[in-house]
């Protein structure tokens, strides 16, 4: 698959969608893919199931699309969220790689960009906000036009406003499977606008699709109840 394909697969609820993320999480630890993992709120459920089948995440390696510049034990810290739900329930975790959300942001993205280096990502997990972002590239936010930089500083556009650091939309692209979580009703027009829609950038989702792996959207019933609507 390359391109702008996308494999949708919805379930019935919140609960059956975390699972089929925490699969492609637990095969990824086994693998030992690196893996940039997603905030927000959503993905917590599948965190947890994940940590809760393999114990053994050595071989891994845990990047992050995105964080908010807050400390790493602030409760808007990204990591944070990642540390509790996963890292710190599984007996051997995988090389931890945060963004510094604690220093300027442009220093975090700089260090987070030499830490990167030529890391392929082998699989790219991202939530959509109900505004169609993802990680922090909000819509047509001029973070979307960077090409040269793996890392950048950005705006908030949404809660919690505090300054970010994100992936850009190449190195996105490039990993070799990208995986979108979304859930509830309050996302159904977003997972439209992001799935189905042409892409634009108001609609920062539609844009990313793994350039050479594959793009699979795993959805509850809520989050896609718009899809066929014409
Ligand atoms: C962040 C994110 C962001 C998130 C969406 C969805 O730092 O806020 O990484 O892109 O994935 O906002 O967030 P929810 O899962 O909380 O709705």
């Amino acid at each position: 698959m390359n391109g702008r394909e996308i494999e949708i697969v919805v379930f019935d609820d919140e609960e059956a969608a975390a699972a089929a993320c925490a699969d492609r999480l637990v095969e990824g630890a086994r693998a030992g893919l690196e893996i940039a993992l997603t905030g927000g709120s959503t993905p917590r459920r599948a965190y947890e199931l994940a940590a809760s089948r393999e114990q053994d995440w050595s071989r891994a390696g845990a990047w992050w699309g995105d964080e908010r510049c807050v400390p790493p034990d602030d409760d808007r810290s990204n990591y944070r969220m990642a540390r509790e739900a996963v890292l710190d329930r599984v007996s051997q975790p995988p090389r931890v790689h945060r963004i510094r959300g604690e220093l300027d942001p442009a220093e975090a993205a700089e260090e987070y960009e030499r830490e990167l280096g030529e890391t392929q990502l082998d699989l790219v997990l991202l939530g959509l906000g109900p505004d169609g972002h993802v990680a922090s590239l909000f819509p047509g936010a001029p973070t979307l036009e960077e090409c040269a930089r793996r890392v950048v500083a950005a705006e908030a556009g949404r809660e919690p406003f505090v300054p970010r650091v994100t992936l850009t939309l190449p190195v996105l692209c490039s990993g070799r499977s990208v995986l979108f979580l979304v859930t509830g009703e309050g996302k159904a027009e977003a997972a439209r606008a992001a799935f189905v829609e042409e892409p634009s950038r108001q609609t920062p989702g539609s844009l990313v699709r793994a350039r050479e792996g594959s793009t699979v959207a795993i959805l509850d019933r809520a989050a896609a109840s718009s899809l066929s609507q014409s």
